[in-house]
């Protein structure tokens, strides 16, 4: 048995943040923010709109998609860094419960912005061993809520939103996922991260005064480690399965950098088309991200049945991965 991507759905919330926005807010310009990175605006959830709320609607979207009902999902995987609840309820168990799905499997996956790429491979692992047949696999984020947004260097780059899949069993060997390769590298963990409200910090009142519990990030170093990481990463992952860059119809790389994600596709000699971009209009939503570009690919039409895509993330952890597959949902009408 093989496991293939049969659809995808996306969930972007109405509220707009633009860089004009957040030149009332600190000291930054849209012109530094647009240089620097691309993003233009991101989408910011609404004040009782949860990360599981989000993923529900684009859940919802992904298994309609796939032509299934909720019934036949087998296996809910939710990768996030903003869960509902800090330690428990998972929020792909909130997502279960509001889908209306009871005694299924239900977990979350913890790989900040390679979230989405763990969740395929977990899914596939599962699909492969007989053990699942319909996994739904979701990226999540309420950044907003996990941003500190005095702090001009982390800001004005994260955005909200979801984006989910339905991973299925197949015979056909055309269909399957070709290839995913994921990976850490934990002495880098204090690149990027929540410093406090663990158990290593639990809340305290220094803990809120300092704004422990938002992202910190040292940008610069970690900007050199994605481009270096994610090229040999990618150049890795075609090379093992004999393939070229211009193989490729679709590279949909994690959306945090409009520098990191040209520096990587000139490394590749990938052309304009290939290249899938829409840090300009959500910023980075970690975990959503990759799901929500692809979404969009698909909903223009570009994205057709068939098509190989390569995903490659890079994230807090640090984490990284890629993946190879051909796109095996139906194409939009
Ligand atoms: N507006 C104006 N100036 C700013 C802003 C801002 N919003 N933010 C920082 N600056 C200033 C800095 O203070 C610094 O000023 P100084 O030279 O006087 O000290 C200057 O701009 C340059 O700062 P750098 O941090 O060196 O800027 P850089 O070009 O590296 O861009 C950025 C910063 C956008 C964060 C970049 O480093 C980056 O994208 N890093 C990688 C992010 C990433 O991929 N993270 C992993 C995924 S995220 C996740 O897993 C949740």
């Amino acid at each position: 048995m093989y496991a293939a991507l049969k659809s995808i759905g996306a969930y972007v919330p109405k509220k707009v943040l633009t860089n004009q926005d957040f030149e009332t807010m600190v000291e930054t310009s849209d012109e530094w923010i647009t240089k620097r990175t691309g993003i233009k605006e991101r989408h910011i959830a609404s004040e009782n709109e949860s990360t599981s709320d989000m993923g529900v609607e684009a859940a919802k979207i992904a298994i309609h998609r796939a032509g299934l009902k909720i019934d036949d999902i087998d296996m809910i995987v939710c990768a996030t860094i903003s869960p509902d609840y800090l330690c428990m309820p998972s929020t792909a168990c909130m997502i279960a419960a509001k889908l209306g799905r009871v005694n299924v499997t239900a977990f979350d996956i913890s790989a900040a912005c390679t979230g989405f790429i763990y969740a395929l491979a977990v899914a596939k692992a599962f699909i492969e061993s007989g053990m699942k047949k319909n996994v739904l696999i979701i990226g999540a984020e309420k950044l907003s809520a996990i941003v500190d947004y005095s702090d001009r260097t982390t800001c004005v780059l994260f955005g909200d939103g979801a984006g989910a899949a339905v991973v299925g069993a197949t015979r056909k060997k055309a269909e399957a996922i070709t290839d995913i390769h994921i990976s850490a590298d934990g002495n880098y963990g204090d690149l990027l991260m929540t410093p406090g409200c663990g158990v290593k910090k639990p809340c305290s009142e220094q803990v809120l005064e300092e704004k422990l519990c938002t992202m910190k990030m040292k940008g610069n170093e970690t900007f050199k480690i994605a481009v270096r990481t994610l090229t040999s990463d990618v150049v890795n992952i075609l090379n093992d399965n004999e393939m070229k860059a211009s193989d490729i119809k679709h590279f949909i790389p994690h959306q945090a950098n409009y520098r990191i994600i040209k520096a990587v596709g000139d490394a590749l000699k990938m052309k304009e088309e290939q290249v899938v971009l829409t840090v300009h209009k959500y910023g980075n939503t970690s975990s959503a991200s990759i799901p929500m570009a692809m979404n969009d690919i698909w909903e223009s039409g570009r994205l057709r049945q068939g098509d190989t895509m390569l995903l490659d993330a890079f994230g807090g952890g640090l984490t990284w991965g890629s993946a190879l597959l051909p796109f095996a949902g139906k194409s939009f009408k």
